[in-house]
């Protein structure tokens, strides 16, 4: 089976094996046959946010369980959705009915199952603020097992989904805490700035959805025409002491505080520094209005990108001592 129309990358690998599950009842179907206990396994989801290396020679587990529900307690609205739901489909629902915390998090490809698995985060907000439980299928033991926010290890770009439980569950649907009483996130500076261009001085949630849409698709290249899965690298967190001395030597670095003696940098500063930015290399390079993201011009293959992603990992460490990790999922 072609992944091409699976990955947004929109590059040509095959799957030996290829299932799709729209309920759960299906996944404890598939494992009664010990075979695919054994064989590698890749759960899908969008596919926005791997790389496909070479053809997968396993079964890939592309999850489709749909449907959203929601309960309302006094002014806390929990809402369930299935792994399968598309994420800003899921963000829409909740705008549209007044139910706040999601907003921030407009526009993200991809699916819900998914969110968790790296706690995806954008423009202030992460999925961990919002996040009340997950229900994942146990490939071991062939059951569903319930996990609360504490259960889920989330950090940047973190959580147990991608570490210590790396492969054993299949993530079924996610539960989400939002509320009537909205909260709004509007400290990232493009936000405010934007709200202000558009004389609105009391945003509505659906306000806040719209301005990070506008600012998203601004500066991010649309999947459906140039293939990417968005931030390839992590924004890499380092010490104090190697920021001072990284600081006294380009006082514009792009930092942020990360907790105690730790700091974080912007990935897309260092790596437009190093002259990356906008570059095409074949049939590849880095987005014009954005270093961190590596596209395909058409026709790449996964191997060209991971080793343009090689170069600028060793460009970046040799002018700055930093050494970037990859944020997208290298599958091979
Ligand atoms: P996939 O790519 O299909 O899978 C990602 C990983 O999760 C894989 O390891 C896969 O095996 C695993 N997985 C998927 N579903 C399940 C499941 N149900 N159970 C267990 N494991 C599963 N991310 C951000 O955090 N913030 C952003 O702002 C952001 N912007 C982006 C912009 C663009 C243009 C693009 C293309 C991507 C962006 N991303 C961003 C990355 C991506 O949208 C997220 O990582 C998203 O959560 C991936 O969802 P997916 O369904 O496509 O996952
Ligand atoms: N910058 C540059 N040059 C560039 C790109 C960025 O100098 O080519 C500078 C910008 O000027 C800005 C800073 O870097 O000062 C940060 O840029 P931006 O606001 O675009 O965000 P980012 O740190 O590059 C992160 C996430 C994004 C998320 C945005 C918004 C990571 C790895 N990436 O990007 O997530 O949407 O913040 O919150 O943390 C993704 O994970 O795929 C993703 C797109």
């Amino acid at each position: 089976v072609s992944l091409k129309n699976f990955n947004t990358f929109g590059v040509e690998a095959k799957a030996r094996y290829f299932v799709e599950i729209s309920h759960e009842d299906e996944l404890a179907e598939l494992f009664l046959d010990p075979m695919w206990q054994t064989v590698p396994r890749l759960i899908l989801g969008g596919g926005s946010n791997m790389l496909f290396i070479s053809d997968f020679d396993g079964l890939v587990i592309r999850m489709n369980i749909r449907g959203i529900e929601h309960r309302i307690s006094h002014t806390d609205v929990f809402v369930e959705a299935g792994a399968g739901e598309v994420w800003n489909g899921l963000v829409q629902y909740a705008v549209q009915h007044g139910y706040a915390g999601l907003e921030n998090l407009s526009l993200i490809p991809g699916s819900v199952g998914a969110s968790p698995i790296q706690n995806i985060g954008a423009y202030g907000v992460e999925l961990k603020d919002v996040f009340e439980s997950c229900c994942a299928f146990e490939i071991a033991s062939r059951t569903v097992k319930k996990f609360n926010k504490a259960d889920c290890g989330f950090g940047y770009r973190e959580s147990v989904f991608k570490g210590e439980l790396k492969g054993q569950y299949i993530i079924t649907s996610v539960k989400f805490k939002l509320s009537l009483t909205p909260n709004l996130s509007l400290h990232y500076g493009a936000i405010s700035q934007e709200l202000t261009n558009r004389g609105i001085a009391q945003p509505s949630i659906k306000d806040v959805s719209d301005v990070v849409s506008h600012i998203r698709v601004s500066k991010l290249p649309d999947p459906s025409t140039i293939g990417n899965a968005g931030s390839f690298f992590k924004n890499p967190v380092i010490g104090a002491d190697q920021f001072e001395k990284l600081h006294s030597l380009y006082p514009e670095v792009v930092n942020y505080p990360a907790g105690e003696n730790r700091v974080k940098l912007a990935a897309g500063w260092l790596i437009e520094q190093c002259g990356w930015k906008g570059k095409v290399v074949g049939n590849t390079g880095t987005w014009k209005n954005q270093a961190l993201v590596l596209v395909n011009h058409g026709g790449a293959t996964g191997t060209e990108v991971y080793a343009l992603s090689s170069q600028i990992i060793d460009s970046v460490y040799s002018k700055f001592g930093v050494m970037l990790e990859r944020e997208v999922n290298m599958i091979q």
